[in-house]
């Protein structure tokens, strides 16, 4: 396979309303960032993918731009960026931009102008449509709740918005949309950053005719099978890489929600001609269910098992993979599927992370995952920020599809704020994220769990990963060694086997709490393995082990 730098790096993600706050309004800011630079860089990481930081009147935390050439006041200035960029080159970090381009803003000029009436030179840019006997043109429901469709009186149609009404769609079959959206693509390239995470990339393609969806409980049709990986996807983004991508040396993911493993292949095709990778949602959406993802079912071990190594065999040699348990849309994965009670939080942080570490594909580690950060412990409604939690809690229980109790329950485990609690930097008031008063509460385990404790303490989990991303520089066989699942039908390890060049490695993860024996494959028998990491300090592998509760360790031969 060819070797790629982007292959062969670690991405962290900053979400940086949250990440660190540099002037006590509460807010996280650029300058915040540039503060906490080094602190990436001695944990080894590559590449930062910043979620928004562009102009936004924050419908959608920045997931709703109104000007994509312009930074929002609240995280600082474009000299404030412009030096974060350059810190962060100079200490050989990568900046990946978030690019969101399903959609604008509805404060953005384009729309402020194509709402002004059906002639204006900008209608176009959206996606417009009569009502339909007085109602909507179609019965899709948004991903925030309600119709996909917002009524404008001034000109008597409704326009389209997957997300908030605040979020209206482009209309990608426009070629001056694309033309305005590339223009800006190279104007950020130009000033040299590195890469590009592409918001919801998949849905900017409607299928012709916008046809009615399978309606659900919320009463809405769903969009997805006529918006995910639509008619016209591949040309658009092959155009762009065309027009923009292949013209730069830059790391590519696109956010794909609907997107499958043929589908990958298309998006993230080694031979280069749209992306480097997609992340996928398959292994994120098993604990959904009948009320989208709302409800607090476990994600069973064989069934993560299953789709990750489909991804893993599937997209080999073909495409390439991205591998993250969280990032700012996700509750936390240690609360998820690790044990963040207070005797196992940090050896199941440690497994979680080896689980995923020694994968192939391009690992992300979201804000707080290297410290072992948990789920929030919401007590009430008013703790919540997120527009997705508050509008599926009132339409849900409203509907009386769910009791309030049970809502309640499935925001605070499922809810988006979990991962954008303030990140815990150390033990003094609000976790040294703010010196005023933070947009959104602390999680109150900060006081044992944050940067400065960890940092001055070899066993923690942040040292462990730094050392798994040490690992994949020192190792090519994590890179671009191949993949082999052993014992699929266990649901409480995880057991895979790489091959690379006549060695082996070794990957074994306790997802469990108990004590479990295992016994290696035949083919290892009798080879000297050498311990890569090892959550228990473990130096030794027999050919019989007693596993410990949340054990990982990853054996090379
Ligand atoms: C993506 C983002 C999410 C946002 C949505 C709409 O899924 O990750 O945070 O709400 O797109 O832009
Ligand atoms: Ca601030």
């Amino acid at each position: 396979m060819e070797k790629a730098w982007w292959k062969e790096s670690v991405v962290y993600q900053i979400y940086p309303r949250s990440f660190c706050d540099s002037n006590g309004d509460g807010i996280g800011d650029l300058n915040g960032i540039t503060e906490k630079l080094e602190y990436l860089k001695e944990l080894g990481i590559d590449v930062i993918w910043l979620s928004p930081v562009y102009q936004s009147p924050n419908d959608d935390n920045g997931y709703d731009i109104s000007d994509y050439r312009k930074i929002m006041p609240e995280f600082g200035t474009m000299a404030d960026y412009d030096r974060m960029l350059q810190k962060a080159h100079e200490l050989g970090i990568k900046i990946m931009m978030d690019l969101v381009v399903n959609h604008t803003s509805d404060e953005h000029p384009w729309f402020v102008e194509s709402r002004k009436s059906k002639e204006n030179a900008y209608r176009d840019y959206y996606i417009w449509r009569d009502g339909k006997e007085g109602k909507e043109p179609n019965n899709w429901g948004g991903c925030f709740g309600g119709s996909a469709w917002k009524y404008d009186e001034g000109t008597d149609q409704y326009y389209l918005h997957l997300f908030s009404e605040k979020q209206p769609d482009l209309n990608w079959d426009n070629p001056r949309v694309r033309k305005e959206v590339f223009d800006m693509m190279i104007w950020w390239c130009e000033k040299g950053i590195d890469g590009l995470r592409m918001d919801v990339i998949s849905l900017i393609s409607k299928t012709p005719g916008l046809p009615d969806g399978t309606v659900g409980k919320s009463g809405y049709g769903d969009f997805g099978p006529y918006c995910a990986n639509g008619p016209k996807v591949h040309e658009y983004l092959q155009e762009m890489n065309r027009e923009v991508l292949s013209r730069y040396d830059l790391i590519t993911v696109g956010e794909c929600s609907g997107v499958t493993v043929e589908e990958a292949k298309k998006y993230a095709s080694l031979s280069g001609k749209e992306l480097n990778m997609v992340f996928q949602f398959e292994h994120m959406d098993l604990d959904g269910g009948e009320s989208f993802k709302w409800n607090h079912k476990k994600i069973p071990l064989t069934g993560l098992k299953q789709i990750m190594s489909k991804w893993q065999r599937e997209l080999a040699g073909k495409a390439w993979n991205s591998l993250y348990w969280c990032n700012h849309d996700q509750p936390r994965m240690l609360s998820r599927m690790g044990n963040d009670s207070p005797k196992y939080r940090e050896i199941s942080a440690k497994m979680l992370g080896t689980c995923l570490h020694m994968l192939q594909g391009t690992p992300y580690i979201y804000q707080g995952e290297e410290l072992g950060m948990t789920n929030y412990p919401f007590t009430s409604l008013e703790e919540f920020r997120d527009i997705e939690s508050i509008n599926a809690y009132h339409e849900l229980t409203e509907k009386g599809v769910v009791t309030p109790e049970e809502m309640f329950d499935y925001i605070s485990y499922k809810g988006r704020d979990n991962a954008r609690t303030p990140m815990q930097w150390d033990d003094s008031p609000q976790a040294g994220f703010t010196a005023g008063t933070p947009w959104i509460p602390v999680n109150p385990n900060y006081r044992e769990i944050n940067a400065k404790e960890q940092m001055e303490r070899a066993d923690s989990v942040f040292y462990y990963y730094k050392k798994l991303i040490r690992l994949r520089k020192e190792y090519k066989i994590i890179v671009y060694g191949d993949y082999e699942l052993l014992l699929p039908d266990s649901e409480e390890l995880y057991v895979y086997l790489r091959g690379y060049q006549g060695e082996k490695l070794l990957t074994i993860c306790n997802f469990t709490e108990k004590e479990i024996t295992y016994r290696l494959p035949e083919e290892l028998f009798g080879l000297a393995g050498e311990v890569l990491v090892s959550n228990y300090g473990r130096e030794l592998l027999d050919k019989k082990i007693l596993l410990k509760p949340y054990e990982a360790i990853a054996v090379l031969y």
